[in-house]
């Protein structure tokens, strides 16, 4: 039987870097001669592609904002995620369900309830084994954000957004430290990579050891 897959995300509010390290965390892992997919969240389908296109571009209650978020994430479990993993592939995700804790739970304040019954009505209730939340003071994620493309819906929020979308993040990882690793994002990107490097050697490593 194969073994199952191992199912990788990675968080940080917008402006934190995260996405310049989903490719070469992919990349390491297929160095290391695992079968690895990248996939984002909201989208990863065709349909969910469609209603990360409304999230991020259409005004709409906190409440269509959250289910909507949900909405995409069951198609992307059934159809992406959880084939790919029984299949023995590695998935490597851009977001997930602490995106939600952090930005409809926390910046938008809906608070972590509301959201966890959404989480419990979603099956399987999948969780990541190993989450990368990087983390980084407000001024240089809006620094990094203002050199970037055209802002969506979420990156033209006030910063105290930001300050309730980080600290809702920091307060997931506090809950589950076994699951989460922090990385801050402030520093160079070879610190950023290095510390990195060996925690997914460590993963590796207890991946095979099972
Ligand atoms: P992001 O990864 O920042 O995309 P990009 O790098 O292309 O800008 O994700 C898009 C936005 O979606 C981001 O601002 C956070 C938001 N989001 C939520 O608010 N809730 C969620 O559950 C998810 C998955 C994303």
């Amino acid at each position: 039987m194969t073994a199952r897959g191992r199912f990788i995300t990675l968080e940080g509010v917008d402006g934190a870097g995260k996405s310049t390290h989903a490719a070469w965390i992919a990349d390491t892992l297929r160095a290391a001669g695992l079968s690895v997919i990248t996939t984002r969240e909201p989208g990863g389908t065709p349909l969910g592609e469609i209603l990360r296109g409304l999230v991020l571009s259409e005004s709409m209650t906190l409440d269509t904002e959250t289910l909507l978020m949900f909405a995409a994430r069951c198609e992307h479990v059934a159809q992406v995620i959880e084939p790919a993993l029984a299949r023995g592939d590695w998935v490597v995700c851009d977001r997930y369900t602490d995106a939600t804790y952090a930005y409809q739970g926390g910046g938008r304040q809906l608070g972590a309830q509301r959201v966890a019954v959404l989480e419990q009505w979603m099956q399987p209730s999948l969780q990541p084994d190993r989450t990368w939340l990087f983390d980084v003071p407000l001024e240089l994620a809006r620094a990094r954000l203002a050199d970037a493309r055209e802002p969506d819906r979420f990156e033209r929020e006030e910063a105290a957004f930001f300050e309730r979308t980080r600290s809702a993040y920091h307060a997931r990882a506090q809950a589950q430290p076994e699951r989460f690793r922090i990385v801050d994002s402030s520093q160079p990107m070879p610190q950023v990579r290095a510390q990195l490097e060996s925690e997914l050697k460590a993963l590796i490593q207890a991946s095979r050891a099972l």
